[in-house]
């Protein structure tokens, strides 16, 4: 013990821990099997949990298995009708009860969690616990409310929810409290390095009275995910690497399963002159170092303008040098242990190539154990591995920049796209570069705020969907099914030199690409409705595409100034009606120009919204344009169907490049001649005629495409998903013909699926 004058010449903080005996007692009703039907299972095959600041064994759990994974999955099939049928009163209530018994047990899950995790207590029971609670609270509200708010949808049935061990009790919140609201019934398999928390949750919903089979939890690894992939369900949601992420697009490509993915990222921090550096510096401490930056959003890719830097990284060192490294369970820890000894070594391999690639590394100290001291890199070019790849460990990167312009290029210079953090005290400043940088979530002067109400999820590959408020409700519902028939397979077009019968397809019709007629690229033509089209191929879907990109303005324009433009199509279109019914029928044609004058009407309306989160603070929930979209118009309605898909994805500000029916195109080439005379800009609709299958593989394929849509066949339509797993593109495909001409033409779909939201937490405060 020190002594008074001794602890008062150090300043020293004295030892503070939490006490663990509260969890260790609870753990002793190992070994752990699995929650499957309302009960647990005897266990299995066993695996150790372990303690990764002591390396002492916590629990065995089970490891499970195919068959595990298949009675689950029929628990929760068989629970699932029942549950979706209870008014959604008596949903909200048991998620109310769930929500009040967490709070009841806070400490021991908070403690349970540091164990099995490694985090600092600070974090699990500030953070992790509260928000956890927020979570079944707000949801409770939505099952209350789903009849009012989500009229005529329905769940997806069965829902298999993988997460990781980074937030392991959050995260199961984040997908277990929004499907039950919608009334699906689940089946959870945490990850394999944090499972108790979990396993803890399920004897709550004993407790809670929730009905057997609502909720099932299968603990395992790696390949007892792969098998809740695989098995019978209708939905996956997967928080995880962005490599699994990709074998779960590719897995389900083609199934119907719905899916969301939420996944890495190498979010931005951006710290401008005119910031408060030392809230900056605070910053990046909750950002990057704190709980040893084991979060997906973490702010690790530091980008200082330059006039500022050199104080600001001496302020960083300092304070990094009194970070305290140690003991999760003292609630004066800043950094605890790194969660498993595998992820240890994954991140001084990346610090180590780091500095083989040019980086400084200032670290204090190197660690002992599974502890991994804060670490800064400086003197790095924007290739080094360090500011390309996810470390998830408490390693943040410094890069400086001179102005704002290349701020916004140096955060956009990643293939992620999950989260941004800008420090400045000009709003104007921030809220410019808030709405260039490519991030599904925006702070403002703050980093790594969440809330029940807010919506997250990334973009580009840190994987689509939103969890929270009604976006992520959404992710749980679905629209009403397609009653139409299941469109056919078509056949490759016969293609002819442009020069063979039926003449010289410069006499006939042309790709529309940039603005321009362009012949295709092979010189090629097939027969269709009497003429020659050009078959289009692989460069010109390039050179649409590089064209389309060309004409991002279009984005940025105003609703009411795209609006305008439609309006003007719509009576363009109207002047040439007859042309057009000439190339369809009489009905398509007043039917598309009615449409045009419809999407017309979105384009100002269909706007955002501000949440209510926690105090202080503007949430922003912004609708952008995802950038350049691929679109297979459906087959059927060849002028309806182009003109119902094409004009709500332009309206919301995307560029299309859009491949029309493949036995009926003319009438959307004729359009050419409308939206030229239209006003709208080059760029913004491309249209390549020829083999839709080959055309769409290509859009799918395509890294500069940022979204898909596919009315096509079923093998198609699998096709498309298989092959956009390459940059993780969203994917909305549909294989039954719409009726185009009733509500189904026009459904509030187009629109949701034309955007993706862009949180912005602004805060405020004199
Ligand atoms: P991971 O993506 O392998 O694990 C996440 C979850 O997916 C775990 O429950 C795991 O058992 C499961 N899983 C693994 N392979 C699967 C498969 N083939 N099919 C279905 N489920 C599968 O992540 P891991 O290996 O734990 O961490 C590796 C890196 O991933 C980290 O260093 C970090 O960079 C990143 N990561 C990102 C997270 C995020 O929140 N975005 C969370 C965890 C890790």
């Amino acid at each position: 013990m020190p002594t008074v004058t001794e602890a008062l010449n150090t300043m020293d903080y004295g030892p503070a821990p939490e006490s663990a005996a509260i969890a260790l007692n609870w753990l002793t009703r190992g070994p752990f099997g699995h929650f499957i039907n309302g009960a647990f299972t005897k266990p299995g095959a066993v695996f150790d949990t372990v303690n990764p600041a002591t390396e002492a064994v916590l629990a065995q759990v089970t490891q499970g298995t195919e068959g595990d994974i298949t009675a689950a999955v029929k628990a929760a099939h068989k629970a699932q009708p029942g549950w979706a049928k209870l008014p959604g009163h008596q949903r909200a209530r048991y998620l109310y009860a769930l929500a009040r018994l967490l709070q009841k047990r806070e400490r021991l899950f908070a403690v349970l969690e540091v164990l099995d995790n490694g985090k600092p207590i600070r974090e699990a029971r500030d953070i992790d616990v509260p928000l956890a609670v927020r979570h079944f609270y707000h949801h409770a509200g939505w099952a209350e409310l789903l009849d009012d708010e989500f009229p005529g949808m329905a769940p997806h049935g069965v829902c298999g929810q993988i997460i990781p061990w980074n937030f392991p009790l959050l995260m199961l919140a984040w997908k277990v409290a929004p499907a039950l609201a919608a009334g699906n019934t689940v089946v959870l398999k945490p990850a394999e390095y944090t499972p108790l928390t979990a396993l803890l949750f399920a004897e709550l919903c004993i407790e809670a009275g929730l009905p057997k089979g609502v909720v099932n939890i299968v603990t395992g690894d790696g390949s007892t995910g792969a098998a809740l992939v695989a098995a019978e369900v209708d939905k996956i949601a997967f928080t995880g690497s962005t490599e699994v992420g990709r074998l779960i697009r590719q897995a389900t490509a083609g199934t119907g399963k719905a899916l969301t993915l939420e996944l890495g990222g190498k979010s931005p921090f951006i710290v401008l002159a005119g910031a408060d550096l030392d809230a900056a510096v605070e910053g990046v401490v909750d950002a990057v170092w704190f709980n040893q930056g084991e979060v997906c959003c973490a702010g690790s890719r530091i980008l200082v303008q330059e006039s500022v830097a050199a104080v600001f990284t001496d302020k960083l060192k300092a304070r990094m040098a009194r970070l305290r490294l140690g003991d999760p369970l003292d609630k004066s820890t800043d950094i605890g242990a790194v969660v498993h000894p595998v992820q240890l070594a994954r991140i001084r391999a990346i610090m180590a190539q780091a500095v083989e690639e040019g980086a400084e590394l200032h670290q204090p100290g190197t660690g002992e154990g599974c502890f991994c001291p804060p670490a800064l890199l400086t003197g790095l070019g924007a290739a080094n591995v360090a500011m390309q790849e996810e470390i998830f460990g408490p390693v943040a990167a410094l890069m400086t920049f001179r102005t704002p312009v290349e701020a916004v290029e140096l955060a956009n210079n990643t293939r992620y796209g999950l989260s941004a953090s800008i420090w400045t005290e000009s709003i104007t400043t921030a809220l410019d570069i808030a709405a260039q940088v490519k991030a599904g979530v925006v702070w403002i002067n703050g980093t790594n705020m969440f809330d029940a109400n807010a919506p997250f999820g990334g973009m580009r590959e840190s994987g689509f969907g939103r969890e929270g408020a009604r976006e992520g409700m959404l992710a749980y519902l679905r629209a009403p099914a397609i009653k139409g028939k299941a469109r056919a397979v078509l056949s490759v077009p016969a293609g002819l030199p442009g020069e063979a019968e039926g003449g010289d397809i410069d006499r006939t019709h042309k790709l529309y690409i940039g603005g321009a007629q362009k012949r295709p690229d092979g010189g090629y033509s097939y027969s269709a409705q009497g003429g020659q089209i050009p078959l289009g191929g692989r460069k010109d879907i390039r050179n649409a595409v590089e064209a389309a990109h060309k004409a991002a303005g279009w984005g940025k324009a105003t609703g009411h100034n795209r609006a305008q433009v439609l309006y003007f199509l719509a009576e363009n279109m109207a002047a040439r009606q007859a042309d057009l019914a000439a190339l369809s029928s009489k009905t398509e044609a007043g039917a598309a120009v009615a449409r045009a004058f419809y999407w017309a009407a979105w384009a100002d309306k269909y706007d955002g919204k501000v949440h209510s989160t926690q105090g202080a603070h503007l949430t922003l929930a912004l609708k952008e344009p995802f950038g350049v979209m691929g679109l297979i118009c459906p087959e059927e309605a060849p002028l309806l169907g182009f003109i119902s898909t094409l004009l709500p994805a332009i309206a919301m500000g995307n560029r299309v490049v859009a491949v029309p029916s493949q036995g009926a195109p003319r009438a959307a080439l004729e359009m050419v001649q409308v939206f030229d005379t239209s006003d709208m800009p080059g760029g913004v609709v491309n249209i390549v005629t020829g083999p839709r299958v080959d055309l769409a593989r290509t859009l799918a394929q395509h890294d500069d495409i940022a979204v898909l849509w596919v009315f096509a066949d079923s093998e198609t339509c699998a096709m498309t998903e298989r092959e956009a797993s390459g940059n993780l593109k969203p994917v909305w495909s549909e294989n039954r013909a719409r009726d185009w001409a009733g509500s189904e033409g026009q459904s509030r779909d187009f629109l949701r699926r034309a955007v993706q939201v862009k949180t912005v937490w602004v805060p405020y405060g004199a």
